[in-house]
């Protein structure tokens, strides 16, 4: 567990490239009064990003950010992080890859959520290949981001039971909604206020 200085709460910026539902509920949970953590900022590499929406209903600042050169568009976040004094980033359907360089300079500071139980399905279309390999369970699971693409430590999964009549889109449904609070848990799980 990291202990933190002071009642400070952590800020922190969630990234995203789509819905931003995970978002959302990072949003609802941080604004309840014993949260460690806050959001502090958005960013997207997709400027129609559905949930760059929630920046504005919550009053919190967005960064829409190109990634056609990946270097520039990196360097161009880490200054806006430390601008802003973000000690914790949340990756929640964010379409990019991160560098090596960028994460270590965020070592261990960094997590994402992902649709499956890992090591299960790392990768794209997690529901689909759980289906076909008639899996009993799906779920989600926030984890550590390393560079390896969805392998860093487990912080917390959830387990979800797929069903005969399961499709790929109601499975989805059905584990986008345990994601949503698993995000804060996590946080909660890792981080302690001294
Ligand atoms: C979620 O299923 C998450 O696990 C994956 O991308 C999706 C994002 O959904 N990494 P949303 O944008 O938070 O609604």
């Amino acid at each position: 567990m990291k202990k933190l200085n002071g009642f400070k709460k952590i800020n922190t910026a969630v990234f995203i490239s789509g819905t931003g539902t995970n978002l959302a509920y990072l949003i609802k949970n941080s604004l309840k009064r014993n949260s460690i953590f806050q959001i502090n900022l958005i960013v997207s590499n997709n400027s129609k990003a559905k949930g760059l929406r929630y920046g504005k209903k919550f009053k919190i600042k967005k960064m829409v950010i190109s990634y056609k050169n990946y270097k520039i568009a990196e360097q161009k976040i880490l200054l806006r992080l430390k601008k802003n004094k973000i000690k914790l980033i949340c990756l929640a359907g964010f379409m990019k890859i991160l560098s090596k360089n960028f994460i270590k300079k965020f070592k261990g500071n960094i997590l994402n959520i992902h649709p499956s139980l890992l090591p299960k399905y790392k990768g794209l279309n997690t529901h689909q290949r759980a289906i076909n390999n008639n899996d009993k369970y799906s779920g989600c699971s926030v984890h550590y981001v390393t560079s390896k693409l969805d392998s860093g430590k487990i912080i917390l999964q959830k387990k979800v039971k797929i069903y005969k009549k399961d499709t790929s889109k109601s499975l989805a449904v059905r584990v986008l909604k345990q994601e949503h609070n698993l995000y804060s848990k996590a946080i909660s799980k890792i981080y302690s206020i001294l």
